[in-house]
C-alpha cells in the first residue's frame, strides 16, 4: 500500500513524474476537460486543525475528478481521543477509497497509514507538510522553466514547512538556507538527512541579509504555527529581525520570488508590500496545491 506521507518516500524520478502529471492535470482543469478517474469513489478528509487551502483544494480537486469528498472537522471524530487511530483506519478502509488527514502528532499519521487498507495522504502534521512543498516546487519550476542551481532561503521558524523543504532537498538538488533565531532550528535528524543525501547543500544562518544574497526564492511562514498560537506575542519579539520586507527582498541582488504557504500574518513575518509585490507568487503556489494534490491522488490510484 503506497501512501503520501513524506517527500522522501518518493524517488527523484517519481517526484518528477508527479510534477509532470500535475502540469498535465492543471491544463485539463483549466480547459474544463472531462476527467473522472474517481467516479463512484470517496475521499475522507480528516482535519484536527483548521484549514482553508487544504480543505478547498482537496475537495474541489477530488470532486472535479468525479469523486465525493467528505469533510470531517476537529469535532467530528475526535481521532485518537473519542476513537483509536487504528480503528478509524480500518473503519474508513471499508467505506472510502482514500484518506487525507491533517493531524497534530506526526506519529498519528504514521499509525493511520500503518493500519489503513487505502492510501493515506498527509495534509500537514506538526512535523511536515509534503503536499505544500510539492506544489511549491511545481510553482518554482513553472516560473523558472527549470530547477537548475536553485537557491532557496527560508526566513523564520524551523517548522513543518522547513522539514518538507529539507526532505525535498534529499531528492532534488538545491542550496537551502534556513535563517532563524537561535533556538528555532529545524529538526537535527532531518538536516542530517540532507547532508547524508549528498544531493543538496544545507546552510544554517542567523543573519537575514547575508542569507538572502543570490536567493532565487525567499520563503517564509508564520512565526507561531497551529498549536503554538498562544506564543504569538513572545515570538513576534524574538523573530522581529527576520521579517521579509522590501528592503530585505532587494538585498538578494537578483529577481527573487517571494513565497509563503499561507495563511500569512501580514505585518509580522511579511509586509503587505512584499505580499502585493511583483515578486510574490503566493497565489500561484496556492492554486498549485490543487493540481499537485490531484496528481498525488491519481498516482496513488494507479500505482
Ligand atoms: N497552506 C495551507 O496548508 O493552508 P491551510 O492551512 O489553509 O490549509
Ligand atoms: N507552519 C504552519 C503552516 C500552515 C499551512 C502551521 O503549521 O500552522
Amino acid at each position: 500500500m503506497r501512501h503520501f506521507l513524506h517527500l522522501t518516500d518518493y524517488s527523484n524520478h517519481e517526484l518528477w513524474e508527479l510534477l509532470h502529471l500535475a502540469k498535465e492535470l492543471k491544463i485539463k482543469f483549466h480547459n474544463k476537460e472531462d476527467f473522472k478517474p474517481f467516479k463512484d469513489r470517496s475521499l475522507a478528509m480528516i482535519f484536527a486543525k483548521p484549514s482553508a487551502r487544504t480543505r478547498v483544494s482537496f475537495e474541489t480537486g477530488f470532486e472535479w475528478m468525479g469523486g465525493h469528498a467528505l469533510f470531517l472537522g476537529p469535532k467530528d471524530i475526535g481521532i485518537g481521543k473519542r476513537e483509536a487511530i487504528k480503528d478509524i483506519s480500518r473503519l474508513f478502509s471499508r467505506y472510502n477509497d482514500m484518506i487525507m488527514a491533517r493531524l497534530f502528532d506526526h506519529a498519528h499519521i504514521l499509525e493511520l497509514a500503518e493500519y489503513s487498507g487505502i492510501p493515506v495522504i498527509n495534509g500537514l502534521t506538526d512535523y511536515n507538510h509534503p503536499c505544500q512543498i510539492l506544489a511549491d516546487i511545481m510553482t518554482v519550476w513553472e516560473r523558472r522553466g527549470n530547477l537548475d542551481n536553485l537557491k532557496v532561503t527560508y526566513m523564520g521558524d524551523g517548522n513543518n514547512i522547513v522539514h518538507s523543504w529539507l526532505q525535498l532537498a534529499c531528492r532534488l538538488p538545491m542550496h537551502f538556507v534556513c535563517c532563524n533565531p537561535s533556538g528555532f532550528d529545524p529538526d537535527d535528524k532531518t538536516v542530517q538527512m540532507v547532508n547524508d543525501s549528498k544531493i543538496s547543500t544545507y546552510e544554517s544562518s542567523n543573519d537575514p541579509v547575508s542569507a538572502v544574497i543570490g536567493a532565487d526564492v525567499i520563503y517564509t511562514d508564520v512565526w507561531a504555527s497551529m498549536g503554538q498560537k498562544e506564543e504569538t506575542e513572545e515570538r513576534t519579539k524574538i523573530f522581529a529581525d527576520y521579517q521579509v520586507n522590501m528592503e530585505l527582498l532587494e538585498k538578494s541582488g537578483k529577481e527573487t520570488f517571494f513565497m509563503h504557504c499561507l495563511p500569512a500574518e501580514r505585518g509580522r513575518e511579511v509586509t503587505d508590500e512584499v505580499m502585493e509585490s511583483k515578486n510574490s507568487i503566493v497565489f500561484d503556489e496556492a492554486e498549485n496545491r490543487m493540481h499537485a494534490q490531484n496528481a498525488i491522488m491519481v498516482y496513488l490510484h494507479e500505482n
